[in-house]
């Protein structure tokens, strides 16, 4: 009895942040708001309740930290344009025939057995060109408030536009896609059970793929989903340990919190190769405020175990990601010229070296091991003919 009581002013400690101060005599020693990660029981203990129970994580100044927890589910509407909308979208994803030269669909770089990525490093586009960054997953991009790794787009009807209309992309215009669909008897037939209108418009093109890809969230099948579900079993040792590292030592969650494991944010990870070959200036390129260059969007870390390569030029593998932030990342050296340069990239004083243990890497990546989700494949759906629209 007096066992459990004191894990209970334990808790509560934890929970507030402050020491024990209890003389009660089963307690283990002042906790400081601290749990070491090499207590197991303590550990298991602590991380037992609710994700707002759980031992406060380790954030600097100003930081916005939203709590861990699952991804919510998007409700099923019962309306049937709605379901008659997902079906078309869906169609559109897979149809390559809308692309320009027509040989690429959005599944091409989008493919749900990929973890909705397409596992390159960077995607081939129009005419095999290597496109200048990684692919990443659709998967819960509908609850994104921003889009593409420099957050260019606010909404999935922008974003597919963008992509249809880039010439090293889709390669189309936006009055060829939509000629093709008008063309065709089988999608005004669709559209019309979408929309209630059978002339295919741009907006009701871009409104049905995207509401497909709202369709696309984390199902709740990860081990951690079930963990927060109330399965202790669920998240083995080394998880456990790394999902309290990820929130306390190694600094993560000052960057990936909530329930998708980002702030939405942008930081400089000092990845944005200034003034060399590889160069990308991230947000800069979108807001030309100095502050921004080098910073990308911070990820959603879901499912991240089965959509490598890694960062927005797709050049790491998990391993070499969680090397990087153990070493602090990469510090980038003005030259002799760029001495006094606005533009040179500062990067986020949210890193710091770490210094991680082997054993510690291993903890955090089981803990990113632990938000993969179930495979999933999504057979291609029978596309309508072209044409035969009496002209
Ligand atoms: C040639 C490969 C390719 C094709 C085809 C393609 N995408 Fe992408 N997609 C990418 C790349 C690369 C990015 C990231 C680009 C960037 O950030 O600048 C991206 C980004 C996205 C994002 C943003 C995700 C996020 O987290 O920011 C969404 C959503 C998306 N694509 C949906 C689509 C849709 C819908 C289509 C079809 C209309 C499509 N893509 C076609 C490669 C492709
Ligand atoms: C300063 C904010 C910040 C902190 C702290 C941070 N991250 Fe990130 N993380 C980002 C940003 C931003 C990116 C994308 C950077 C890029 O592509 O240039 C990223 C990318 C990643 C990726 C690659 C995901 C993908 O889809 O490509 C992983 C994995 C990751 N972080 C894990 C971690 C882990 C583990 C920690 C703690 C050791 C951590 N992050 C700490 C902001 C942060």
């Amino acid at each position: 009895m007096r066992f459990v009581l004191s894990f209970a002013v334990l808790a509560t400690a934890l929970a507030t942040g402050c020491a024990v101060t209890s003389n009660s005599q089963a307690a283990p020693t002042a906790v400081e708001g601290a749990v070491p990660t090499d207590d197991l029981p303590l550990l298991r203990f602590a991380y037992s309740g609710p994700p707002a129970n759980w031992p406060r994580p380790t954030l600097d100044p100003g930081v916005a930290f939203v709590e861990f927890g699952k991804v919510p589910r998007p409700a099923t509407p019962k309306d049937p344009q709605h379901t008659a909308r997902v079906a078309l979208g869906q169609m559109l994803f897979f149809d390559a025939r809308l692309s320009g030269p027509g040989q690429m669909a959005c599944a091409s770089c989008h493919d749900a057995e990929l973890g909705w990525g397409d596992g390159r490093a960077t995607s081939f586009g129009h005419g095999f060109q290597k496109l200048a960054r990684n692919a990443p997953p659709i998967l819960n991009a509908g609850l994104l408030a921003h889009l593409f790794w420099d957050g260019r787009a606010k909404s999935l009807e922008d974003q597919a536009l963008a992509v249809f209309e880039n010439p090293n992309e889709m390669h189309a215009s936006a009055s060829h896609v939509v000629a093709t669909l008008r063309g065709s008897a089988g999608y005004r037939e669709r559209f019309a059970q979408a929309f209630g209108e059978p002339e295919p418009t741009l907006a009701n093109t871009l409104r049905a793929i995207a509401d497909f890809e709202r369709t696309i969230v984390s199902d709740g099948s990860s081990a951690f989903d079930r963990f927060l579900d109330g399965d202790p079993a669920a998240l083995s040792d080394e998880a456990l340990r790394g999902l309290h590292l990820f929130r306390t030592k190694a600094r993560c969650a000052n960057c990936h919190h909530g329930p998708l494991l980002t702030d939405g944010g942008f930081h400089d990870l000092g990845l944005s190769y200034y003034g060399r070959k590889l160069q990308d200036l991230g947000r800069y390129e979108v807001t030309k405020d100095p502050a921004d260059v080098g910073r990308f969007k911070t990820p959603s870390l879901r499912n991240v175990a089965r959509t490598g390569p890694y960062m927005h030029n797709g050049l790491f593998d998990l391993d070499g990601v969680i090397n990087m932030y153990s070493a602090g990342m990469a510090t980038l050296k003005p030259k002799p010229e760029q001495e006094g340069d606005p533009l040179f990239p500062r990067k986020s004083p949210l890193l710091q070296r770490l210094d991680l243990a082997e054993n510690e890497k291993r903890d955090l990546r089981a803990f990113l091991e632990s938000l993969s989700e179930r495979r999933r494949r999504m057979v291609p759906p029978t596309l309508p003919e072209l044409g035969a629209a009496g002209g």
